[in-house]
This record gives C-alpha cells, structure tokens and sequence, in this order.
C-alpha cells in the first residue's frame, strides 16, 4: 500500500482527462480556455496503463477531471477500461453538467457509479452569470437522470461574497433533494489573486450560520476526503464543507492526482510533480511506475502551500484537474 512519510494512505488518484473546458467560471476560466484544444492528453491506454499501476499499490477509487471531462468522445471507453481493473471499486466524474442528460446514460453503462456536478447558483440568471453558460435547467436534469440511475450524486458551489453566499435557496432545494452540496472556500490561485481577495467567502463562518440553524456535523471516517460534512433532521440532503485554509485539511489526505499531460503531482498547489508518462508506455513494465511513484510519495509535504502569498506556482484548477 502506498504511504507517505506521515503514515498517510493514497487509495484515490485523480486523473485529470483534458485541461480543455467550454465553461468559463469566474473564479476558475473567466476568459474561458486559453491552451491548444488538440493537445495530446494522455490516451486511454495511457490511463490504463496508470491504473493498472496504482491498482497495485492499493488505489481502490479512480475520479476523472479536467477541464471538463465529458468533452471527451471516449470517456465512456475510459470509464468502461478502469471499472474493469482488479482492485478498482469506484469511478467518479466531475463535471460541469454540459450536456449531462444525453451523456449520462453512456456514463453509467460504463460503469460510473459517482458523479460531482458543479451548481454554483439554482438562480439560472447567476448560474449564466457565473459560468458563462445559460444551461441550469439542462444541468438539474442531468443531475435528476444520474439519481435515477441509481448513481450517488453530490453537488459543488464555489461561494463568491455576494454573488452566491446567500444560501436560502440551496436550503429550501435541499429539504427535497436527497444529495450532498458541498460549498467550497474559492481557493487562491496564482492568477485571481485580486478576485480571490474580493470574494472570498470563509469557511468558518457558513459553519457556525449551519450549526446555529440546527445543522449538526457528521462524525468523520479517518479516511474521508476533504469536505466535513452535516446533515439535519429536517431536509433530505446534507451539507459539506470544503475548508481548504482550515488547520487540519491535509492531515488526512487520500488523493495522489495525474495531470491530462502525464505528470505526478503529490498535492493541489505548488508542487512541480514528475514525469510518469514514459512508464505508462506499451512494454514498460508495472514494476517500473510502481518504483517510481512509491519514491517520489515520500516526498509529499505535510500540508499545502495556500497560505504562503509568495508561492508564484499554484496553477489553475483546470490543469491539475482540482
Ligand atoms: P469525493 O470523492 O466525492 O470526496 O470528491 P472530491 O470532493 O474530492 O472531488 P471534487 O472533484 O468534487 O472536488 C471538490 C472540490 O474539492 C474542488 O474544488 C477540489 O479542488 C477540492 N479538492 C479536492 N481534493 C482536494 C485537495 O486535496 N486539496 C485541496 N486544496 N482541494 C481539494
Ligand atoms: N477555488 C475553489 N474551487 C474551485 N474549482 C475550480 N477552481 C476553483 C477555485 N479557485 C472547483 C469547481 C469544481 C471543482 C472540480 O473545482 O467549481 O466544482
Ligand atoms: Fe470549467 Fe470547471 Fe473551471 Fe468551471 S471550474 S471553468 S467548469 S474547469
């Protein structure tokens, strides 16, 4: 089993598919994909070859990203080559939503059991406002056709101070709608340090509004990912927190992710991550990506590098696949 120098387990790798996304959410793309929409990203036998690889050192949970991964004609062809892999017992996309009442379907046949739709705003004049995209019906649909097909669904809101963090309307959804919304803290990145500044909404104070609203928190597996999650008598979905600046976020991280170009990176932000695509190559043998990863492991730093202002190298989400 893979383990790093603080004891911690990495049983979940996030495979970013494509950098390239169609969305342009203002704290993520505003000016919508600058890079080279035919870049090669790693092929699905590339994927495989990698999962294959991380099955072997005990990565039970794969999640496709990007950029937006459904703009990826063989995903299903992806989804259907790493459900097959011993050892592998979940598939998670996230998505945008574009286009998810066709596309589901496909998904599912594939073996999808997982799916994170972002929903900033249920209001479709700032879901348009926000992602460029006046496509909020579109996106609940496809949400309602992944619950129907049985798939555990949760739903991410990026908070912006007045923009979105007025959340009477989320509330009333979820007293019909059994899904988890995780309202996530926008997270600085190298190049919205200004708009970071403006709207970033904390954490801690949704927080204490939950629990002085009733909302009580959900006793955390050691194993759980990053959002502290709560749940209420009163509504059928629950509430998670995603607190990147809080103290102990990183102590129990699980995820290794790959970027759509190959590389290895060992946390989110500020971490130049290594090369693995010459291992993922048609007769390289396991032996060698799984040398190289367990060493390279041995290197992940305690915690992330948000807090340090002068850190030039916290990409954008869309090319580390968040
Ligand atoms: P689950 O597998 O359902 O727990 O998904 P997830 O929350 O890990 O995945 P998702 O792709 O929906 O990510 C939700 C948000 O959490 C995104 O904004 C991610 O960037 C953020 N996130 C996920 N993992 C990490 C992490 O290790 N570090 C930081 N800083 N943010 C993370
Ligand atoms: N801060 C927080 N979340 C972000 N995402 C993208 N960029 C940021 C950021 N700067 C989120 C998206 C999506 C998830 C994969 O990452 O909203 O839900
Ligand atoms: Fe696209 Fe996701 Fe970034 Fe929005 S957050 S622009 S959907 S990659």
């Amino acid at each position: 089993m893979l383990q790093d120098s603080f004891g911690r387990r990495f049983y979940y790798l996030r495979l970013s598919v494509t950098d390239v996304c169609n969305f342009r959410c203002s704290y993520c793309l505003p000016d919508g994909y600058q890079g080279k929409p035919d870049e090669a990203f790693l092929s699905a036998s590339e994927l495989e070859a990698a999962v294959r690889g991380f099955a072997q050192m005990g990565t039970q949970k794969i999640r496709l990203t990007g950029g937006e991964p459904g703009l990826r004609s063989d995903l299903p062809e992806i989804i259907y080559r790493l459900n097959r892999i011993d050892g592998i017992n979940n598939i998670a996309v996230t998505t945008n939503g574009y286009k998810l009442p066709q596309r589901i379907q496909h998904w599912a046949d594939a073996g999808l059991n997982h799916l994170n739709v972002s929903i900033d705003s249920l209001d479709s004049s700032t879901f348009h406002e926000i992602t460029g995209h006046d496509r909020l019906a579109e996106v609940l649909e496809g949400l309602a056709k992944a619950r129907e097909l049985g798939l555990t669904v949760k739903v991410n809101a990026v908070l912006m101070k007045g923009v979105n963090d007025d959340l009477a309307a989320v509330l009333t959804w979820l007293k019909q709608t059994p899904v988890t919304l995780r309202f996530i803290e926008v997270m600085e990145t190298s190049d919205q340090a200004v708009f970071f500044r403006q709207y970033h909404v904390r954490g801690d104070d949704i927080r204490q509004s939950l629990l002085s609203q009733g909302w009580q928190p959900v006793l955390r597996d050691v194993a759980a990912g990053p959002a502290q999650e709560f749940w209420h008598p009163d509504y059928a979905g629950r509430i998670g927190l995603i607190m990147p600046y809080s103290q102990d976020f990183c102590a129990t991280c699980n995820r290794l992710r790959i970027s759509s170009l190959g590389k290895l990176h060992l946390c989110l932000f500020a971490e130049q991550g290594i090369d693995i695509r010459p291992y993922l190559q048609t007769g390289v043998p396991t032996s060698e990506l799984v040398q190289a990863v367990s060493e390279y492991v041995q290197g992940k730093k305690a915690t992330h590098a948000l807090q340090s202002h002068n850190s030039g190298a916290m990409a954008n989400l869309s090319q580390i696949g968040g």
